[in-house]
């Protein structure tokens, strides 16, 4: 029997709820977080020039996308997600399996996922989420808010020591459990 949290109904749940606030349905609504800040702050680390493009895995509502002045286009497994991601947020926007990138090889400048690897099944799929990432970025991907430690035991916790080779930094935003961000220029 498979035991393992039912994520995509939380998700699905969010996404088709009546609210217009990324913040909340993007899951944020219990930490403080400068949404523009977190975006340019992303751009910096990743250096994401106006001019280039990126794609995000996992974009939910788009809380960070939205303030993206690149050419930009989000995925989700969560069909409800892309939705709100489109409506609220204004994005292009696509129903897409992290581990399974409906794009050709090297589409896109920079790839990205921001709050979303805890949410993945196992470490086999997260790897072939990467493997998929590199496949379609030209210049960078980067694995950003990920947890070292969790106030919710259904969360899948990373040491630094998966990413070997990769930079690392600081979180976007603040809050109580420690978390960073993951960066690997090819
Ligand atoms: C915390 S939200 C991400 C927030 C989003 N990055 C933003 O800036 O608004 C987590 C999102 O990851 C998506 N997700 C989780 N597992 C996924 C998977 N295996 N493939 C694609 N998307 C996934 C969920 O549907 C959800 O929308």
């Amino acid at each position: 029997m498979n035991t393992k949290f039912d994520w995509d109904a939380v998700w699905d749940r969010k996404g088709s709820s009546e609210s217009a606030d990324a913040i909340e349905i993007s899951g944020f609504e219990s930490v403080v977080i400068d949404t523009a800040a977190a975006c340019a702050e992303l751009c910096r680390m990743m250096d994401i020039q106006d001019t280039e493009s990126a794609l995000e895995i996992g974009c939910g509502a788009g809380l960070l996308a939205r303030h993206m002045k690149c050419t930009f286009v989000g995925t989700d497994r969560s069909p409800f997600m892309v939705k709100k991601a489109i409506e609220v947020s204004h994005l292009s926007a696509v129903v897409c399996d992290a581990d399974y990138l409906i794009f050709r090889d090297k589409s896109f400048d920079h790839v990205y996922a921001f709050g979303v690897f805890h949410y993945f099944p196992d470490y086999e799929y997260a790897n072939r989420c990467i493997a998929e990432m590199k496949r379609v970025a030209r210049k960078g991907i980067a694995v950003l808010d990920v947890p070292l430690e969790t106030h919710d035991s259904n969360h899948l916790l990373f040491e630094k020591d998966f990413f070997p080779g990769w930079d690392f930094g600081p979180p976007l935003y603040q809050r109580e459990h420690k978390r960073y961000n993951a960066y690997l220029r090819l």
